[in-house]
């Protein structure tokens, strides 16, 4: 299933993304596509918001994965906030120790997930960014491949930005 919505500031994105927050169970990744200044940190913002995290989330070019803890509602213990950007497709599973990390209750979202779909595991959400016609307008594409929450993406969380 697929959704698709269009945001209009950085703040809107914020919003889908705490939306897209209460569609992950522990285990779930989502990977974002996007080119730089997409959107897709502003997206992690909000999906961390969404879980409850104050914490100021950032891009974590340099260190690869960030790790944040969250309050275990939902039994999600932890975010782990990866950016592969700087690391390329010669990145292996083990340098991110993602897979792992995602079998312990937490959750993950990768910047620049393209570069290696395949390390994260199949519970996958595919979240691509693009620039709209204005300049702070945002495409957000929202593809559940596996079909893994379908019940919840038919509901009512997405549409404020569905139809403008
Ligand atoms: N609709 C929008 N959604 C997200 N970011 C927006 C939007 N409009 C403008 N922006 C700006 O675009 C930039 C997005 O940056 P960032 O989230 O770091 O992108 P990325 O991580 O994809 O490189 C920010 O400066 C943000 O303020
Ligand atoms: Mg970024």
């Amino acid at each position: 299933m697929k959704r698709s919505a269009t945001t209009h500031s950085v703040e809107e994105t914020r919003a889908w993304g705490a939306a897209l927050a209460t569609l992950l169970e522990p285990g779930m990744t989502v990977l974002l596509i996007g080119d730089l200044g997409a959107g897709k940190t502003a997206l992690t913002q909000g999906i961390a918001a969404g879980l409850g995290i104050d914490r100021a989330v950032t891009s974590p070019t340099f260190t690869m994965v960030a790790s944040h803890e969250v309050d275990g509602r939902r039994g999600i213990s932890t975010l782990l906030h990866a950016d592969l950007y700087r690391v390329g497709s010669g990145v292996e599973a083990d340098d991110l120790a993602l897979g792992e990390l995602v079998e312990e209750a937490a959750v993950a979202v990768v910047e620049w997930g393209n570069v290696a779909p395949e390390l994260v595991g199949h519970d996958q959400l595919i979240v691509t960014l693009t620039q709209g016609e204005g300049d702070e307008d945002r495409i957000l594409e929202l593809t559940d491949e596996r079909n893994l929450c379908n019940e919840k993406l038919a509901g009512e969380a997405f549409t404020p930005w569905e139809h403008s």
